[in-house]
């Protein structure tokens, strides 16, 4: 039954979040809490010589000044301070020696009565360096580029198809370094009860920071209990735990009493960002738009002592028909922090790059860009040769176009005008895996039908708690205000970090096994009963609907869920159950979205604006229409960020951020947001899980840079492919 489930149901946590009842890792309060402050390196690469606190230590309402030389214990082995999704590597260890890694590393730890006295005497603390050269420019470091495997089988010899190809495109696109700025900065409060900790902390999964922090303090699983109810924004930089929590609860363990650490956006700025990409594409073809080659290197970043990196150039692998291709990927390592997921990673950046060049090789064979992705359209993952689950793809094409007008398009460059303003026209294809995780469900059913579904997942702002409620309620056939959500809480059942769009559809399913648990046990207690209405029925042939355990096939044989719990002479009915998925079928398991834009450029200026996006997704089924749209509208928008304004600046003179502030790191705002329309395309899929869910988290963004920049060729006639796209690169 579905009452709930694929409507625009409105947030159930909305109402805390609008009146400020949700509170943040940084606003829980405590008795005798102490406040901290951070003191950052102001060098890339070298050693602390020595630090001189004796002028901060004077100020009055200090408490105590860590670093490196007095803190407490911490865990020696770099083991311990691998968390559940860290790289290869050796992580990085805050305050453990006096070692610099990257410039703005946390050097010292101011603690005081209060912030503000906390953040004058951290600015007296002196440090002095033993300075070492560093490095910190990508481009300048290319040659120490260390390869990695690539991603995918190469099929077919892609370099002699490219070369006797009629039509050829090749190129570098480059992205630079970007910044997740979420609203929430990052924050930890410890809360102190005689030696056991209760940490509230901003972070995509309390496990991973509560098995993390018992690594490096080397506790017992009790002793340290971490909370998320609520998060303001992560987009991948909550998804390890982030050097904070390690110093507030090395604080409370130095002090014995609980501690609340916020960093500024500006030390924001040095826990973790999309690395920079430089990428060549490849596309040979025949003159009728059919694909013999893609190749597709991509070169990225890291820090010194662990490897990120992701499958960046899988996508195009995967996405069209294509007899050959081939794919390389290089890492290069900085004297900077490692990088980290953020939104999409590896595909908002390797799918930009890959579209961006469909577009040129659309106009090198004189053909409509659309007609070129319908032309080289595949039905199953080229990479695997396995069929897709379902990919309605082509109705996202056709809806896209549609809603967009795209069939008024003119193939001209610089053909279209209104006054001033030159009109671009472009479009992308965007892609995302449809990835599920096993996940633990706990709900708890009450006589008086109402019920607690309990899962250490996170919400991260993306609409966890209300979906949770949606699929509960719908499941356990009662009124959405009658189920309570839990989540955030590390002491809850099992669920691994919120991430890779995957806890939607890995909560739901699971929210269905435990209920069908709960289904299965009351069948049994009304079945129990004198006369059952359902003797005989099969757990399969019942459902719970309206306070009652009914029969499918016959509506009327019906048991109160009340009646059978009072003949069973019980309260409540527990139950908690794991949900796997199959790994390795024989389907490939993605989403997809087609992006239209138009961009319009003043003629004289070069300023931008993109005055109508439109995106078609294909993902499954949407569980909220409401929360849904929100993602994709936000990606969508975020796409817009990397087409035209985010862009991390490093001065490579010191290795240090330049505009480590939303200032002077552009991000869209409302005025530079025009009409975005989001359509979500029909597409079950009984394969890809029971509930045919694939995940919204990262498609909206996908595609989206490309679209722009294909629009602003088509408006402008020149092709800039380094992003973001800002006006001098216009003139
Ligand atoms: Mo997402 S980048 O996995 O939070």
């Amino acid at each position: 039954m579905t009452t709930y489930i694929g409507t625009a149901t409105l947030r159930v946590d909305g109402r805390d979040k609008v009146t400020g009842a949700a509170r943040y890792a940084g606003e829980y309060d405590a008795p005798d809490l102490a406040h901290g402050s951070v003191v950052t390196s102001t060098i890339a690469k070298g050693r602390i010589r020595r630090i001189d606190t004796n002028e901060a230590m004077k100020v009055d309402g200090v408490l105590v000044i860590l670093t490196h030389e007095n803190r407490p214990p911490m865990a020696d082995s770099d083991k311990a301070y691998e968390d559940d999704v860290a790289p290869e590597g050796s992580p990085y260890r805050p305050l453990y020696d006096g070692e610099i890694k990257f410039n703005g590393q946390p050097v010292a730890l101011v603690l005081a009565e209060d912030f503000e006295t906390a953040t004058y005497a951290a600015s007296l603390v002196k440090v002095d360096y033993d300075e070492q050269p560093h490095v910190t420019d990508l481009e300048r470091q290319l040659g120490n580029a260390v390869a990695l495997d690539p991603p995918a089988k190469p099929r077919g010899d892609a370099a002699k198809a490219f070369a006797t190809s009629d039509i050829k495109h090749q190129a570098d696109y480059s992205v630079p370094i970007e910044h997740h700025n979420p609203m929430e900065l990052f924050a930890s409060t410890a809360v102190w009860h005689d030696g056991k900790l209760t940490v509230y902390d901003k972070t995509q999964g309390v496990q991973n920071v509560q098995r993390y922090l018992c690594g490096v303090f080397e506790t017992k699983p009790d002793e340290i209990r971490v909370m998320s109810p609520f998060m303001g924004g992560g987009f991948g930089s909550g998804l390890r735990p982030q050097y904070q929590v390690v110093l507030a609860v090395l604080g409370a363990r130095a002090l014995k009493r609980s501690v609340r650490l916020v960093l500024t956006r500006q030390q924001m700025y040095m826990i973790g960002y999309r690395p920079a990409m430089i990428q060549r594409i490849q596309l040979g073809a025949k003159p009728d738009g059919t694909l013999n080659a893609i190749t597709h290197d991509a070169t990225t970043m890291t820090s010194q002592y662990e490897d990120f990196h992701r499958n960046e150039t899988t996508w195009s692998g995967l996405l069209y028909k294509s007899e050959a291709a081939s794919y390389a990927h290089s890492l290069v390592r900085l004297d900077l922090p490692t990088a980290c997921d953020m939104r999409a990673p590896s595909a908002a950046t390797g799918v930009y790059a890959l579209e961006a060049a469909m577009d040129e090789l659309a106009v090198a064979l004189k053909m409509d860009p659309l007609e070129l992705r319908l032309k080289c359209y595949s039905d199953s993952d080229q990479s695997t040769g396995l069929p897709f689950s379902s990919k309605n793809l082509r109705e996202c094409y056709s809806q896209g176009a549609e809603a967009f007008g795209w069939n008024k398009r003119s193939f001209e460059p610089r053909s279209m005008r209104d006054g001033n303003d030159l009109i671009g026209w472009g479009m992308a294809t965007g892609i995302w895996e449809a990835l599920q995780v096993p996940i633990t469900v706990r709900i708890t059913l009450t006589g008086n039908g109402h019920a607690e579904v309990a899962c250490a997942t996170s919400d991260i702002g993306t609409g966890t708690y209300t979906i949770m409620a949606q699929v509960a309620a719908d499941m356990l056939g009662l009124p959405i205000d009658n189920i309570t959500v839990k989540l955030g809480d590390s002491t809850l059942p099992p669920s691994p970090v919120e991430g890779g769009s995957w806890i939607a559809a890995s909560v739901s399913n699971g929210i269905v096994t435990t209920s069908n648990a709960i289904r299965d046990e009351l069948l049994k207690m009304a079945q129990a009963m004198p006369n059952s209405a359902l003797k005989g029925a099969l757990a399969d042939d019942v459902m719970l609907t309206n306070g009652s355990i009914m029969s499918k096939k016959n509506p009327r044989s019906t048991v109160m869920v009340a009646d059978a719990m009072r003949h069973a002479g019980i309260e409540r009915v527990t139950q908690e159950k794991a949900t796997k998925f199959k790994k390795g079928g024989k389907h490939a398991h993605n989403t997809h979205s087609a992006i239209f834009a138009e961009v319009k450029v003043d003629e004289q200026l070069g300023v931008i604006r993109v005055t109508r996006l439109v995106g078609a997704v294909a993902a499954g089924r949407i569980l909220n229409l409401k929360t849904a749209h929100s993602q994709v509208m936000g990606g969508m928008i975020w796409g817009m960020g990397m087409a035209l304004h985010e862009e991390t600046l490093v001065d490579h003179r010191f290795g240090r951020i330049m505009n480590a502030n939303i200032a002077e790191y552009h991000v869209p705002v409302n005025a530079d947001v025009h009409n975005i329309e989001v359509i979500f395309v029909d597409e079950q899929d009984d394969i890809v899980n029971p509930m045919g869910i694939k995940g919204l988290g990262e498609i909206g963004i996908v595609g989206v840079p490309a679209a722009i920049a294909n629009a602003v060729y088509h408006a402008t006639g020149k092709r800039v492919r380094d992003l973001p796209i800002t006006l001098d690169k216009l003139t």
